[in-house]
């Protein structure tokens, strides 16, 4: 029977067969452990000398590392082994004889692992990061078509810049300018007019000169907007969002968060409602905690998220930042001028802001002020406009950064290990 890893566990006692690559190896006179991966998972194959013809345990024992190979083995409960199954090897049939693989089982350098992220993918650490990944994405899709949503998929060739225009991509469009999308939200705007409810996946760009452990070039963004949303009620869309995420993970990924060694009782803690604290009372906040260098009207820096986020235990709501250091769509606080109705929600742990967020202007001429007053040319935003012309509505959206999210909820350092080919500042290899 040829299967995979992650199903030998429908046929205990039973003989079966996996194509695998050989991860790493031990081996004495009498037995050889073989550690093997399928990309399914991860398994042990015992070969034992007296219990196979000679010639598969010489084979076994001068296998080398990524060779690949079909692995024909009885499958035994074991439960020593993480993954509660090991193989008693009856037959090996080499496909490819790797030689000099280059990342050994001891320890390397950053650098030189990213120089070989094609080859560190197939790493179990790796592994684990690109499950989780695939498991908020599942979660994600589940939960907005739970919630009737409609996903629908914005441009990435675009001809405007809704989060400012120092951090485009430029790049040409036969004879026009055209920038690499930096957000969907424009678009799902116009799509939230349409549908009502909807929600976008995909790539977007930012060339930023950030060389931080949160910034990536390129990235992937979850974009909800909702029509008739004002800001409270997308506060409550988004906590319900993350929480679901975040218990998702934990039943569907827990092998993975134990081979990343992830304290899984503060992930436990995520569920809605969240706290939230308003931009006056965070500079408050950092005021009494010593912070001199941060005054009213800055943009937090991430010593600042950190101490906040610290607080709590859970992800924390900022609301009503000041006008002057954030977009030009963001809806003005009916009570005072100079804050908007938007909020940045930080995760705990010190993993930094992971969703950005606000109710929308819906007034035409507020929105056609606000172009003007940003310097925004009237004419390549007048279908945005247009929005506010034919039924304007009350409506809110959010972003949250997918790698920012497998990060926090991995445990992980820093960006670089959440995303397959990590795009960072002086990196487009490999
Ligand atoms: O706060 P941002 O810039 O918000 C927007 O783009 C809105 N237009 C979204 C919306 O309302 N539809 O980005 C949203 C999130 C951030 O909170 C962060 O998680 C992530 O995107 N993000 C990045 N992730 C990795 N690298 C970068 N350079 C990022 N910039 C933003
Ligand atoms: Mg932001």
């Amino acid at each position: 029977m040829k299967t995979t890893i992650v199903e030998v566990k429908n046929y205990v006692g039973q003989e079966v067969t996996i194509g695998a690559w050989l991860a790493n190896k031990r081996s004495s006179g009498k037995i050889a452990f073989l550690q093997l991966r399928d990309g399914s998972g991860f398994i042990q194959g015992v070969v034992v000398k007296n219990e196979v013809p000679e010639e598969v345990f010489q084979l076994a024992k001068s296998l080398t590392q990524e060779s690949s190979l079909y692995v024909t083995g009885i499958v035994r409960e074991d439960e020593r082994s993480p993954f509660g199954y090991e193989l008693s090897v009856t037959k090996l049939e080499l496909i490819h004889e790797a030689h000099d693989y280059p990342i050994t089982p001891k320890e390397h350098g950053t650098e030189f692992l990213m120089d070989h992220r094609h080859l560190w993918l197939r790493s179990k650490r790796q592994h684990a990061n690109m499950k989780i990944r695939n498991e908020i994405i599942r979660a994600t899709y589940e939960f907005f078509n739970k919630e009737g949503f409609i996903k629908i998929d914005p441009p990435i060739l675009t001809g405007s810049a809704p989060e400012g225009t120092t951090e485009l991509f430029h790049t040409k469009y036969f004879d026009e300018d055209a920038y690499l999308s930096q957000s969907g939200q424009l678009y799902m705007e116009a799509a939230a007019m349409a549908f009502g409810k909807v929600f976008s996946f995909g790539p977007t760009f930012r060339a930023e000169k950030s060389k931080t452990r949160r910034h990536l070039i390129e990235f992937w963004m979850i974009e909800p907007e909702m029509a008739f949303y004002e800001f409270e009620d997308n506060l409550k869309v988004q906590e319900d969002y993350v929480s679901y995420v975040v218990q998702s993970v934990l039943k569907n990924c827990s092998l993975e968060l134990k081979i990343l060694n992830r304290d899984t009782t503060k992930l436990e803690k995520v569920q809605a409602p969240f706290p939230r604290i308003t931009y006056d009372d965070a500079i408050k906040f950092l005021h009494e905690q010593g912070f001199d260098d941060i005054k009213w009207g800055d943009d937090f820096g991430s010593p600042h998220e950190t101490a906040i986020a610290n607080s709590f235990d859970k992800p924390v709501f900022i609301t009503h930042y000041p006008k002057a250091i954030k977009p030009f769509y963001m809806q003005p606080d009916p009570t005072r001028d100079d804050v908007v109705l938007c909020a940045d929600l930080i995760a705990p742990e010190g993993y930094g802001e992971i969703i950005g967020g606000s109710e929308r202007i819906h007034d035409y001429d507020l929105l056609k002020q606000e172009l003007e007053r940003h310097q925004l040319s009237l004419e390549t935003y007048s279908w945005y406009l247009d929005l506010r012309k034919y039924g304007s509505v009350p409506h809110s959206g959010f972003g949250l950064g997918l790698e920012r999210t497998v990060a926090w909820i991995a445990g992980c350092e820093h960006v670089r290990e959440t995303i397959p080919f990590p795009r960072l500042l002086n990196r487009l290899y490999p």
